[in-house]
């Protein structure tokens, strides 16, 4: 089948297609359909079936022949040790950890948050809840105890499964210290801590509350696979939003199987067996979908890599992974390789390992910078993938659909929608734009198996965030056109959102604590565009007056109060401290000329500007520290 075809078939025949999908999965009680449009806008798939994800990711190999196969190498350069889970050996570990669940109370349904760093241990967590029909929501090791916080209220967990640290190159993060303040911090409060204790370090336990890793399973009976309904959330994954407050992304249990599966072959062209490697972290939707459960559901083997692309302890450690494993496909994101490039500009350790096993890298998470896509398809002689999707979806919303039919690449593009995904670029007004011309990227409703069909508990900020704008689209947040032969380019996001090493921030989150310095009068944060990271964000901050600290002072706190509130992940070491904002005469703060100015580009000098002289007394105070820098 072609590409044209498959597409063309998702969208004349979803039923038949996804059905068709769904015969590869194991389900205990099969769908009597794909589609469910009932409750639309809220679009459901597979709700009828009854399935679980443990069993499709784990048991149903294990049962099929292969529990002797590797189902996790984990590498950690950055603590000097490695190891292999065969899938034998990771039903027994899920069915343990969910049997402990289980006897601390946790049943189908409840919530529990994982707070874990790149180690097998958070992969075995993620399917024993599942295993368990618990609903867990991973939260990343970068964000400070008052995210975390946010999200333990948010989704109200009965559990949280922790590890006593991560480990950075800056040294061992104490995670434990940080979720006791998140729990002190939270209103909602869990009954049951599971901690895994690091060798690095011991976290100090509280009585009654936390139990260990491995005391807590002795004993108990092992956790059977319990079966769900197709529409039971599998996970709760919270994102970037517009304001503060994060988005809780849910994924459906029955989709997300479906799709994942049909992915390893038709996007990745990845066959049972072969070696995958995401180098991200289980933290984002990257890690959930291709570090944990796609490989996984499709029989390959994972790869958890618990390092950075460079210092740990060289430029080298990616290409020694993918010769020692021989990993067939990498994935992860632009800002990896600029790290590389910038370090070993010639590729002098790509020549030192045999890289023969690598068929494809696939870039993600940001834009794919054609310097950096070119660099890596010269110095490792593969084809270079770049493909775009976002939380929300799960998987690919545009790729080279490198196991149906391998499209010619054109940089700066990351090719075609998925089958599944009609893809409109629309105006303002809603109707759809020429070949070329920019405008707000939309799907037309449904979205295809997998996808997010609500927001937990919110089901109205799903419809205001996402369906409102374009009524019978989902909005997807980023801008860009369609090229004659339907090839997708991915320009900018329409909202606040910015993207710093592959990360998603929200700049309008940042603002909202930086208001909250006693000092500042007010404030605008901007995404600026960095060599390395993509971009970075700089903190524009307007005093109080009177205030009696230095300036120097004042932005110290700022960035001390992003680090403690938001995380170390937010990145943000730069802020300037000036007399005023520039805004429109009605008092809209005017970020887009900011961020021209910031990256040197010509911007036009906006009608409704109120003071215009406050573009050059901004221009001034960037040019003060260094800014264009690209
Ligand atoms: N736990 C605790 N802290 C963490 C953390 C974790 N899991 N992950 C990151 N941090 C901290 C880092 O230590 C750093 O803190 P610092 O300010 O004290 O140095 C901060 O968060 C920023 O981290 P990071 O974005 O990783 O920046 P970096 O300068 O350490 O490394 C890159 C830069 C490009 C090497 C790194 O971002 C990278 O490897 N990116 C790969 C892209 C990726 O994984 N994207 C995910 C989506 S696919
Ligand atoms: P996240 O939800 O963290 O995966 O971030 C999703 C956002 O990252 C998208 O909405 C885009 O803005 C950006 N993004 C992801 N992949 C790409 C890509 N291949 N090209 C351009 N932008 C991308």
């Amino acid at each position: 089948m072609s590409y044209k075809e498959a597409f063309e078939s998702a969208k004349s025949d979803p039923e038949k297609f996804w059905m068709e999908a769904a015969s590869h999965v194991d389900w205990v009680k099969e769908p009597s359909k794909a589609l469910f449009s009932e409750n639309a806008p809220f679009y459901e798939w597979f709700k009828d079936a009854q399935v679980n994800t443990c069993y499709n990711a784990v048991d149903r190999h294990v049962e099929n022949g292969k529990g002797d196969q590797t189902a996790i190498i984990y590498d950690s350069p950055i603590t000097g040790s490695k190891g292999k889970v065969s899938y034998a050996e990771l039903q027994e570990q899920t069915a343990a950890l969910g049997g402990a669940l289980q006897a601390q109370g946790i049943e189908k349904g409840d919530r529990v948050i994982i707070y874990m760093p790149m180690i097998p241990q958070a992969l075995v967590a993620m399917l024993a809840c599942s295993r368990i029909g618990a609903v867990h929501s991973v939260v990343f090791g970068g964000f400070a105890a008052n995210e975390l916080a946010t999200r333990i209220d948010d989704c109200t967990p009965k559990a949280i499964i922790a590890a006593s640290c991560g480990i950075e190159p800056s040294g061992v993060i104490a995670y434990k210290p940080l979720l006791d303040a998140a729990i002190e911090l939270a209103e909602h409060k869990p009954e049951t801590c599971v901690v895994f204790q690091r060798e690095q370090l011991t976290a100090d336990m509280i009585d009654g509350r936390d139990v260990d890793w491995n005391a807590s399973q002795v004993g108990v009976t092992p956790a059977e696979c319990v079966a769900v309904s197709g529409d039971h959330p599998v996970y709760i994954l919270y994102t970037s939003g517009t304001t503060g407050a994060p988005k809780g992304v849910l994924r459906p249990t029955a989709g997300h199987i479906v799709a994942l599966n049909w992915t390893m072959k038709n996007v990745y062209d990845m066959d049972p067996g072969d070696v995958f490697w995401a180098a991200s972290d289980v933290g984002w939707v990257v890690g959930h979908s291709y570090i944990c459960y796609g490989p996984l559901i499709h029989g390959n083997t994972t790869l958890v890599f618990e390092g950075k692309p460079v210092g740990t302890p060289d430029a080298g450690t990616f290409w020694r992974v993918i010769s020692e494993y021989n990993v067939k496909a990498l994935f992860t994101a632009p800002t990896a390789f600029r790290a590389i490039k910038r370090v070993d500009p010639k590729g002098e350790f790509i020549k030192k390992y045999d890289l023969s096993c690598l068929k494809t890298l696939f870039l993600a998470g940001e834009r794919a910078d054609p310097d950096t896509i070119v660099w890596a398809q010269d110095h490792l002689g593969v084809p270079v993938i770049d493909h775009w999707w976002q939380t929300e979806t799960g998987f690919a919303i545009a790729s080279n659909p490198w196991g149906i039919e391998k499209l010619p690449v054109k940089l700066g593009s990351p090719t075609v929608p998925m089958p599944g995904y009609d893809v409109q670029i629309l105006d303002e007004a809603g109707k759809e734009v020429a070949d070329g011309e920019m405008g707000a990227i939309t799907i037309k409703l449904p979205l295809p198996p997998g996808t997010l069909p609500t927001l937990w508990n919110a089901d109205a900020r799903f419809k205001s965030s996402y369906l409102d704008a374009f009524p019978g689209y989902y909005e997807t947040g980023d801008a860009g056109y369609k090229d004659e032969d339907g090839y997708l380019y991915i320009m900018a996001r329409t909202d606040d959102v910015i993207n710093v090493a592959g990360h998603r921030l929200s700049s309008g989150q940042m603002e909202e604590v930086l208001s909250g310095h006693p000092d500042v009068a007010e404030c605008a944060v901007i995404g600026a565009a960095d060599a390395l990271k993509g971009q970075t964000p700089i903190g524009f901050v307007c005093l109080n007056s009177g205030t009696e600290k230095s300036n120097e002072d004042v932005i110290k706190e700022c960035v001390g109060l992003i680090r403690s509130k938001i995380g170390p992940v937010a990145a943000f070491k730069t802020a300037l401290v000036v007399d005023r904002l520039p805004k429109t005469r009605s008092g809209k703060i005017l970020r887009g000329t900011i961020v021209k100015i910031a990256d040197g580009q010509d911007y036009k000098m906006p009608a409704t500007i109120d003071d215009p002289v406050i573009l050059d007394e901004i221009t001034a105070a960037l040019k003060a520290i260094g800014y264009p820098k690209v």
